[in-house]
């Protein structure tokens, strides 16, 4: 069995009242000036622990900033938020970008590495700045991961800083704070979560401990992300979703993701296409594509999902990925690139800019060549 390190946050606290649980653990600590990197349309629900904070003696400023996908230089201007109010701790509340965003502040707050230089695996220092992450979206399990993703203006590209000092010190999954989401929102940010477990399940590097988390996620965002699209109100399958978001995210730092992610990224960088759209968009084919390489993993993944057994594993995996390509249907995102108008012709720089992301192409349990992904695109089209 291959050796697995798994870096949770210290505190990590799942269910309803965990808002709430943040602000008790935080005044515990005995910080005293809070970053909050935030949405504006959930600020009158943290505004009762708030008042409870300051209460006690916190000063908080509140950034609503973020607002699209966050860039190299989108970070370095809340950065200079957070240093002129002088921060010493920091909480991100919010969907991925927000998270991601925070975890980077609290990390670069007191840091003299440049970020270019702390781009990839591996090559933060450390660091000493608190930080909480609660999500507002069931998506990228950024609040239990080692991940931040950011676009580099220089050249177009998502860039991802991995360390083990980007896991929060806690991270507070409140399914009430997920009820206001949309419902493209849910559909998409889930199927994200979804990819994640998927991924991680039939990855090159997987592992045992992390297939449980990873399996667990599948069944519940697979048997409970259309009920939470169809009623945003619903908070137990709100809270299912949540919980397999965060299993999706634990998956993330042992293992990762792989192909979907590697084609997806130039949908998002280039085309501006919603993460958990770009990777909806790629899921199926590259499942189908993977297949031949793990078709007994696949009819794990469909069994998870309720597919029907079928007469061999083959079968089996065939009925679950039918089954992932109706969940993406019925949560009403598309099935095809044509539909979101990339140009058929882009297609070959599209794969070029893919063929580029190895830190993920090289997880994936089937090689793929630069035909190959032309191929996918293709199909997917
Ligand atoms: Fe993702």
């Amino acid at each position: 069995m291959n050796t697995v390190i798994i870096n949770n946050p210290s505190r990590l606290v799942f269910g309803a009242g965990s808002l709430q649980k943040m602000a008790d653990d935080y005044l515990a600590l005995g910080l005293k000036r809070l970053f909050v990197l935030t949405i504006p349309s959930i600020t009158d629900q943290l505004t009762p622990v708030f008042e409870q904070l300051k209460s006690n003696g916190v000063t908080i400023q509140i950034n609503t900033n973020i607002s699209r996908e966050p860039s190299f230089s989108d970070l370095e201007t809340i950065l200079a938020f957070a240093r002129t109010f002088n921060a010493d701790s920091v909480a991100g509340i919010g969907g991925g970008s927000v998270l991601d965003v925070a975890k980077l502040v609290a990390a670069q707050l007191h840091n003299d590495q440049p970020l270019q230089s702390i781009v990839g695996n591996g090559l933060l220092k450390g660091r000493s700045t608190y930080l909480a992450c609660l999500p507002t979206t069931s998506g990228t399990g950024s609040e239990v991961s080692p991940n931040a993703i950011l676009l580099d203006e220089t050249d177009g590209a998502k860039k991802g800083i991995i360390s083990p000092f980007l896991v929060p010190d806690g991270a507070y999954i409140d399914p009430a704070l997920t009820l206001r989401l949309p419902p493209y929102v849910t559909a998409f940010t889930g199927i994200d979560a979804l990819t994640h477990c998927i991924e991680a399940y039939t990855n090159r590097f997987a592992h045992p401990m992390v297939d449980t988390f990873a399996l667990e996620g599948i069944k519940l965002i697979g048997r409970n992300l259309k009920k939470a699209v169809d009623n945003g109100q619903d908070l137990e399958a709100r809270s299912a979703v949540a919980l397999g978001s965060v299993y999706g995210g634990m998956c993330l730092g042992p293992v990762n993701t792989a192909a979907v992610h590697a084609l997806a990224y130039p949908l998002g960088s280039e085309y501006k296409i919603a993460h958990g759209v770009s990777n909806a968009l790629l899921l199926p084919y590259i499942m189908e594509f993977n297949l031949p390489e793990a078709e007994a993993k696949y009819a794990e993944i469909a069994r998870a999902m309720g597919a029907q057994e079928g007469n061999t594993d083959r079968e089996t995996a065939l009925n679950g990925i039918e089954l992932v390509r109706k969940l993406i249907s019925d949560c009403g995102i598309p099935a095809h690139l044509s539909e979101i108008n990339i140009p058929f012709e882009d297609i070959e720089a599209i794969a070029q800019s893919a063929l580029g992301v190895q830190r993920l192409l090289k997880n994936n349990i089937r090689e793929f060549s630069l035909a190959d992904i032309v191929n996918v695109y293709k199909i997917a089209y």
